[in-house]
This record gives C-alpha cells, sequence and structure tokens, in this order.
C-alpha cells in the first residue's frame, strides 16, 4: 500500500491558526507586536527566497520583519557590530542570522554575539546547552517542525529507533538531541558512516538532512518505516528532497513530500519563537 503523505502545508497552516490567536492576546493585553529580524549578507540566491518567505510570512502574522543588509564585503566586525544593534533595540524581539555566511567569516562567532534571549533560531551555544541538557529555550527551527509533523500526524516517537543521515547544527544534531528526549533509540549517520543502507533499514522512522538529490532510495528503507525528507535541491529546475520520493512511497508506511513536507513548518516554527521570545521578554519585565 503507497504510503500516507504527511502534508506539511496543512500541519503548519493549523499551528498558524494557533499562533494568530497568541498574537492577538499579546496586542490585546500587553498592546505588543512582535518584531523579528533577520541579518543577510551578500546575494546569496537561496538566502534572498528564505528571507523572503520569513518575511512575507511575518506580514501574513502581522509580526515586524526588519531585513538587516549586508555586502557580501561586510567584515565579521562589522556583521557584530550589526547584531548588537538589534540586541539593543527594544522593538526587536527576535534575531537571524542568515546562513551560510561569507567564506571569510565565521558563523559561530557571529551567533555567539546574538542575545540568548533573542536567539530565534535556537543556534547560539547557550540554547545549545540548555537543549543538550533537557531544559529547552529556543529550539531549532526544522528539528523542531519534524517533531511536530511527527507528533500531530500521531506517529509514536518513544521506544522506536530513529535514524538520522546528516549532523549539521542546524538539523541533523539538534533533531537527534530532540528525538532522544521522546526516548527514540536514535543513530546519527553521516558521510563516513561505513553501510549506511544496512543502518537505515533498521529505521522505524528515517529523517535524511544529506543535501544530496534522491540520496535515499527504496532499498534503504525499511518496509514501513516513517520518512521524513528534509532535502531542497533543485535538479533541472525542479525542487526535489533527499528521499527518492516516488520509489520509497511504496515501502514506507508514511512520507513528507517535497515541497510540502518539512518546509512549511520550518518557517511557522520560526514564527512561533518569535512569540515566545516576546512572551520570556515580558514576563522578565513583569
Ligand atoms: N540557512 C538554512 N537554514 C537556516 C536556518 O534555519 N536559519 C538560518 N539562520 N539560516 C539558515
Amino acid at each position: 500500500m503507497p504510503a500516507q503523505i504527511l502534508d506539511g502545508k496543512a500541519i503548519a497552516a493549523q499551528i498558524e491558526q494557533e499562533i494568530k490567536a497568541e498574537l492577538e492576546e499579546l496586542k490585546s493585553k500587553y498592546g505588543v507586536t512582535p518584531g523579528l529580524a533577520v541579518v543577510l549578507v551578500g546575494e546569496n540566491p537561496a538566502s534572498e527566497v528564505y528571507v523572503r518567505n520569513k518575511g512575507k510570512k511575518c506580514s501574513d502574522l502581522g509580526i515586524n520583519s526588519i531585513v538587516r543588509r549586508l555586502p557580501e564585503s561586510a567584515s565579521e566586525q562589522e556583521i557584530i557590530d550589526a547584531v548588537q544593534q538589534l540586541n539593543e533595540d527594544t522593538s526587536v524581539h527576535g534575531i537571524i542570522v542568515q546562513l551560510p555566511l561569507p567564506k571569510h567569516v565565521d558563523p559561530e562567532v557571529v551567533i555567539s554575539h546574538i542575545d540568548p534571549s533573542k536567539d530565534v533560531d535556537g543556534f547560539h551555544p547557550v540554547n545549545v546547552g540548555w537543549m543538550f541538557i533537557g531544559r529547552n529555550r529556543f529550539v531549532p527551527c526544522t528539528p523542531a517542525g519534524i517533531i511536530e509533523i511527527l507528533d500531530r500526524s500521531k506517529i509514536e516517537i518513544e521506544g522506536k529507533r530513529a535514524v538520522v543521515i546528516g549532523r549539521s547544527n542546524i538539523v541533523g544534531k539538534p533533531l537527534s538531541i530532540l528525538l532522544l528526549q521522546r526516548n527514540a533509540t536514535v543513530t546519527v549517520c553521516h558521510s563516513r558512516t561505513v553501510d549506511l543502507p544496512s543502518i537505515t533499514r533498521q529505521a522505524d522512522i528515517l529523517i535524511a538532512a544529506v543535501g544530496r538529490a534522491r540520496f535515499v532510495t527504496a532499498d534503504m528503507v525499511k518496509e514501513g518505516a516513517v520518512v521524513i525528507d528534509v532535502g531542497i535541491n533543485r535538479v533541472d529546475d525542479k525542487i526535489v528532497g533527499d528521499v527518492d520520493f516516488d520509489a520509497v512511497k511504496e515501502v514506507a508506511s508514511a512520507i513528507t513530500p517535497v515541497p510540502g513536507g518539512v518546509g512549511p513548518l520550518t518557517v511557522i516554527m520560526l514564527m512561533r519563537n518569535t512569540v515566545q521570545a516576546t512572551k520570556m521578554r515580558l514576563q522578565r519585565s513583569q
């Protein structure tokens, strides 16, 4: 039987309604409109698309959106100065630095200058550390969105064998921690993993976050597995995931499509983190 298609767009729309209600309460009770600032360095075409999508979602929801653009030639210190200005701006509740940054800039150094209470990407070492010890503050948006897809589709995580392909700081590593928090047995695979298919075939929940088009083939997937595809790859003017969707959907019990799977969740979780940052500031000031 072909797999159930996990409709990320519909799940994101549901969460969007919940966020709208929270935004109305923030406005009516406290007169506060959240502000989200994006620091965008250079002119990476993919980043331009992501930032445009984030700005559009902000305007749909009535969140103030600020884009601080810097040229490709900006120095690390100039980027840090821009971040620090946003740290001090009380109209800004959330800050993200769009990645990747130009090669001459160390992203970890820049991120470490974001005020952790405004770090809505959840990339600051302080927030990463809180998550590592199970006391989540800001959780990175894509991993948080994947957990929402599983939960809202009533897919049990506890006790399941989860295999994550990819160990990035943005997706693979934080997702492995979240799955562990939910009592999955987690294996993280990467480019040096020996005999990857023998490991992916053990997965009840298989997550592909490798950034290689149609990398996960049907022979790598156990019958009845849940497959989550984080990939966004351009092939001949078409966007495809890290999973060979057409073949794998015949083996899996459930699968996210690309586009329309994980992507819509990432943006909406950023909005939710921005609302959370706003509420946390209100609590601190009371
Ligand atoms: N580049 C790709 N994904 C992300 C993300 O989630 N946040 C930021 N800041 N940059 C990214």
